[in-house]
This record gives C-alpha cells, structure tokens and sequence, in this order.
C-alpha cells in the first residue's frame, strides 16, 4: 500500500476500544488528571516517579536543560544493575523468577533474582579480572542466551560501558563499532542456533577484531561445538573458565553519577556512519521504570514477553532494564517464531502463563499469513495486555491481534519510540485512553510531543507534519559518541529547543496521533531501522557498481522493503549472477537484514539539475503508481528508461 492509500485507510479508522471498567480499576494509572498534571510541570512528574528508583545518594537538582544537552537528576548516584537486581534480592522478590530463558531447542533455565545476582556478581568480578574499569567499552555480540543480560548488568556494576550489536549484524558491521566505540574487551558466542541452523558467530567475531582496540574475546558455549572457529591464544578465553576463576564474594555495585554513562547502542541515520547513540544512568532507569509502570501496568505477578532481540533498543530497555528494575518475571526467548513449528510464541505463552506480550507489527501480519490455527491450538487466557513496537500497525493488523491474540478482551497498546528516546513516548495508557486501531494514540505523561510544520507552528487537528518532542525528558539520548557535533545537527538543527525524531505524522480531530513513518533516508524493515547511504555505499564498494540509490518501498508483511537501483560501470553486463552478488555484498557488510529485496540496473539515475537522486521518483516506479512531476528532473528521459527495467513498471 502506497504512503497515500495507507493514509487514506487510516482517515478511514471509525473503531474505537475504551478501556474496561475491570482494567481501569486496577489500574497504576487511572487517573485521567495525571495528563494536565504532568503537562503542568513535567520536571515536577518525573521528580515525583525517580522515587522508584534506589540512589546511592539524592540528587540535588532535577533538570538543567541547555539545549540541547539535559543533565536530570544532578549529582544523583546510583546503579543500574543494583536497581535491576540486588534490591529485589534484598527483599520478598529474592527467590522470584527474574529470567525465565527459553531455548530453541527447547531447554528451560530459569535464573531466580538472588541466582541472577550472583551470576551478575560473578560476571563482574571476572571482567575486572579481565582488566576491565569503569567507563572502559565492552562490546557485546552474543545471540539471545542468559550470558547477555548477564553480561550487560556486569558491566553496569561496575560501570563499565556496554555496546551491544545485534548478532545478525555482519563482521563488518561489528568491527566499525567496535573501532568507533574503542571497546576493549569483546564477548561473544561460539555460534548461535537459528531454526535449527548454526551461525559461526566466533568467526565473524574472528575477522571483525583483527587489529581493533579488542584486548580480549570472551566466548561464550552457546552451541558447543569448536568445529566451526579457532582460539586465539593470549587473546581469547571462554567465559566458563574465566567465570570459573572468579570470585563468587558479592560485587560491590559502582556508585554512578546520574549522567554517567549506561551504555552506547548504534543506530542507521542518513550517513552511511552509524551513530552511537549515548544513554545515561538515571535518566534512562527513570524513564524505562516508569514506562513500565505506566503503559505496561506491570504487576508483581505478571510475566512479561518481548519478542525483540536484546541486540536492539526493545530488548534493552524491555527484557533487561525496565521490567527487572520492576521486578517482573521476563519471558526470553533464544530463537525464530516458527521452530519447530509457526506455534512458538503461542506455545511459549501457555506454557509460561505470560501475562504481557510484546512484538512487532511485522511480526503480526506474518503471524496473520500463516493464518489463526496456529494461535488458536493455544490457551492463551493469561494474557492481560498486548503490546506493539517498532513501526507503524495497519488497523488491520490491529484487528487482528485484538481478535485473534486478545479475543477481544485485552488492551493493546501501540508505542511509539526510538534507540533514541530510551523508553516509550507515544502510547496509550491501558486504564485509560480509548484505543484506536493504527494510532499510537498521545504522549505519555511528562512527554511533550506535538506535530508541526515547517515553521514549527502546530498543526491543526485533521492535519499532518512533522513530530516533534517540545520538552527534555529523563530518557532521551544525551549525545551521538564522540560526534556532539551530529547530535546537534541531526535532532535539534531545525528547531534549536526542540527534538526532532525525523518521523512524519497525523493529528487527528480528537488530537490523536498516528505516526506514518521515516522523513529521512531511512528505511524501516521489519521494524528495523537501515540508513539508505549504508546500503548505497555497500554497493558502491563493488567494483562492477558505478552509482546506486536505495528507497525502500511498501511490503504487506515488511512494512518496507529495500529495493536498489543500480547504474553499472562501462561495459559491465547485468545478469542475474551479478544480482545475487550484490546481495550478498550488502549481506556481508551490513547483516543479512539489509539484504535488497530487488536490484533494478539502470543506465542513469533520475537526478534533479542540482544533481540530487529524486528518491520519490524512484519509490513511484518501485511501487508501480503514475509517476509525478518530472519536470525538475535534469534528463527526463532517464525516467522512460527506468520504467522499462523496473520489473514494477506500471
Ligand atoms: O519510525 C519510527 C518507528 O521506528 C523508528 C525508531 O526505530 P528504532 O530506533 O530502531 O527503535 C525501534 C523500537 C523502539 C521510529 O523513528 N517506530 C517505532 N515505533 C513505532 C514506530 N512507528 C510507528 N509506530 C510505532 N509504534
């Protein structure tokens, strides 16, 4: 569906879904006054939720905002990881299960908080063995086994700086993160189990750290078969012997000033360069804990599942920081939906009596492809929330899942958010807001966010622009790493005190908003986010490409696809040989999930006079709709050539 016909559905969206009378009732959040309140005075609401959280010692101011750099809680101390994990150990959560982690294959393992801390403990010890301090880098490329959380809430107390790259990421991809971030130390798995199929992680790994600032690989079993990589010696060590050696004495967590730093997380923008993006401490376990409570609604006796993967920012703020800081009971999961079979995540929720469940869009519609049965093999009655993540749900999706998911009973809440924002910023409260199919509905309380033009004005109700967050909160990313500079340019250079997410949106007649996806060069795949000059400059690295342009177009399931028009060097033939060659370039600089769906070789790219690639030209042609004014265009003619090639030509 075309960005026009998808609006057009949306316009259309009539359904609306109160809350029950039973939910709001026991609701954390149920009282309607908490939205003027903390519109009133948001330094004031999120004063009052940091008393969620355990500091070390009180913070002394609660915002300085010079935009565009905030500093909240001043001078607060405290510990990530002591919120996450010992001070549910102190308490009646001691032998609560924190982690309940599901293999693919199917083994169980669950991890208790007072088991899980001592793991943490463990792990700590062992990376200050290994000469790591506080603030030094750790990278972390691991599949999704226990030694991830673990190792993120190691490197938390002792304060040291994780970055996480998600595992289906590339060598290439791995090492320039690992070179911009300067990590010291690398973890990783000998490989990691996906439907079935190893994938020879310590081999990537292998290639990625060759002359890096890495000292030492750490690898994790996962798989437990050595035939596939070699050990380094002096620099590669399993994390089993060095856990082995380490102290099992409690850790002492690292008192951490507010704004130090939690960890860097990479994410695509519109240079090929990825940015690090920087969240701090107490913002960020603010933020993440109060979501939970809020949108989330978290109980003591919910049992929460989120399908992300902890490589993204889902993973991070909700299977790690936000629901252990709350104390729940996370539901992980190793591997794909479909093994053994397309039950999987209905399985799982039986099985575990999850409460709260968390996805993606695509996922969804995928889930709807293969059709109801598989949901319905399943008792799925413990489920008492649904949530939604990463783009934007067509209100058929929404139907979907409120039907055949929630069978009609159970609130869904769609939020919308960023690497960026730490937390969820647009989303309903479950005890209050009346849902509708495809909105992510209004700012949470303490959450500042409009839609204006490109003056900045607010548009009126019925109408559309650009979103913007008018007020600092706890959460939001302090800087792009050692790139201020970008940081400023990139979300505050077009409205100096406020920060711009780069996404488009519509305001509805109720002041609802409906996000509609990227204004930038930026491509959303599965709710990923993959920058079109990464995969551009993928391409041009090969030596038969003279110039490329990516647009991502509409996919039913995807949300988008990558599609890439080529222009060949002088006398180089496109054959199919050729496509599938320049697939897997990107595969293996990227990661397989910027993998283009097609390759279109064209002799000339449609370019304005002022030589720039008319992008919007190309999503029409990709999309199969009538082309729009050309005449800008330097050589109109470039236009009957494309539509000749393009296998989508209308
Ligand atoms: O375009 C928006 C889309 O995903 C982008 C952020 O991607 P990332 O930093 O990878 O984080 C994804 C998970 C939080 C946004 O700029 N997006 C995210 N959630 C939604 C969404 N679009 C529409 N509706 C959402 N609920």
């Amino acid at each position: 569906m075309s960005e026009v016909d998808y609006l057009d559905t949306l316009l259309k969206e009539d359904r609306r879904f109160p809350p029950s009378e039973a939910f709001k009732a026991q609701a954390n959040f149920n009282d309607p006054n908490i939205y003027d309140e903390a519109a009133k005075d948001p330094v004031a609401f999120w004063a009052k939720q940091a008393e969620e959280i355990s500091w070390f010692e009180p913070y002394k101011e609660v915002l300085q905002w010079d935009p565009p750099h905030a500093k909240w809680f001043v001078d607060g101390k405290l510990n990530a990881a002591y919120n996450c994990v010992d001070r549910h150990r102190e308490g009646p959560r001691k032998n609560k299960a924190a982690i309940i982690w599901e293999g693919e294959l199917g083994g169980c393992k669950v991890y208790t908080y007072d088991m899980l801390g001592r793991e943490v403990d463990k792990a700590a010890h062992m990376l200050k063995n290994l000469g790591v301090q506080k603030g030094d880098r750790v990278a972390v490329y691991l599949p999704m086994v226990p030694e991830l959380p673990i190792t993120l809430l190691a490197c938390a107390k002792i304060g040291a700086i994780h970055t996480v790259v998600f595992a289906g990421f590339s060598a290439k991809s791995l090492r320039d993160r690992i070179e911009d971030a300067q990590a010291k130390l690398l973890v990783t798995a000998d490989a990691g189990w996906r439907r079935g199929h190893q994938v020879p992680l310590k081999r990537f790994a292998d290639e990625a750290v060759e002359g890096t600032t890495i000292e030492t690989v750490l690898v994790v079993k996962a798989v437990g078969d050595s035939a596939t990589y070699t050990m380094t010696e002096g620099r590669d060590l399993y994390w089993d012997d060095e856990m082995g050696k380490a102290s099992t004495k409690p850790f002492p967590p690292e008192k951490m000033d507010a704004e130090d730093i939690l960890y860097l997380l990479y994410t695509s923008g519109t240079t090929g360069k990825p940015k690090g993006i920087v969240h701090t401490t107490g913002g960020y376990m603010v933020g993440v804990h109060t979501s939970m409570r809020s949108v989330f609604d978290l109980k003591d006796s919910d049992i929460f599942f989120c399908t992300a993967d902890i490589g993204w920012v889902t993973g991070h703020t909700y299977i790690v920081y936000g629901p252990l800081s709350a104390g729940a009971t996370v539901v992980m999961y190793e591997g794909a939906p479909d093994y053994p079979d397309r039950d999987r995540f209905w399985a799982i929720i039986e099985k575990y009596g999850v409460t709260t469940f968390y996805t993606a869009p695509t996922s969804i519609r995928t889930f709807m492809k293969w059709g109801p049965e598989y949901v319905e093999k399943h008792d799925l009655s413990s489920l008492r929330l649904l949530g939604t993540v990463g783009e934007p749900i067509n209100p058929e999706a929404w139907m979907w899942y409120h039907t055949h998911v929630g069978k009609g009973r159970v609130p869904i809440v769609d939020t919308w958010w960023q690497t960026e924002t730490g937390c969820a910023m647009i989303a309903p409260l479950p005890g209050l807001t009346t849902t509708k199919p495809g909105a992510a509905t209004k700012p949470l309380p303490g959450i500042i966010a409009d839609v204006v033009d490109e003056n900045g004005q607010s548009v009126a109700p019925g109408n559309g622009g650009m979103l913007v967050i008018k007020h600092p909160w706890p959460s939001m990313l302090r800087t792009v790493w050692g790139d201020d500079e970008r940081f400023r340019k990139t979300y505050f250079g077009k409205f100096p005190d406020w920060y711009l997410p780069g996404d488009g949106a519509h305001k509805d007649e109720d002041g609802y908003i409906w996000i509609l996806g990227r204004l930038d060069d930026v491509i959303n795949v599965s709710g990923h986010r993959i920058g079109t000059a990464e995969v551009e400059s993928a391409l041009v690295g090969h030596q038969a490409v003279a110039e490329a342009a990516v647009i991502g177009r509409s996919d039913a399931i995807k949300g988008q696809a990558i599609t890439a028009f080529v222009t060949l060097k002088e006398g180089v033939q496109g054959t199919d040989e050729l496509v599938a060659e320049l697939k897997e370039t990107v595969a293996q600089a990227i990661g397989k999930m910027a993998r283009p769906e097609e390759i279109i070789f064209t002799a000339e790219l449609p370019k304005t006079r002022s030589a720039k690639i008319m992008r919007r030209l190309l999503r029409d042609i990709a999309e199969g709709r009538v082309l729009g004014d050309t005449t800008t265009l330097a050589d109109p003619s470039v236009i009957e050539e494309l539509k000749k090639l393009s296998k989508y030509q209308t």
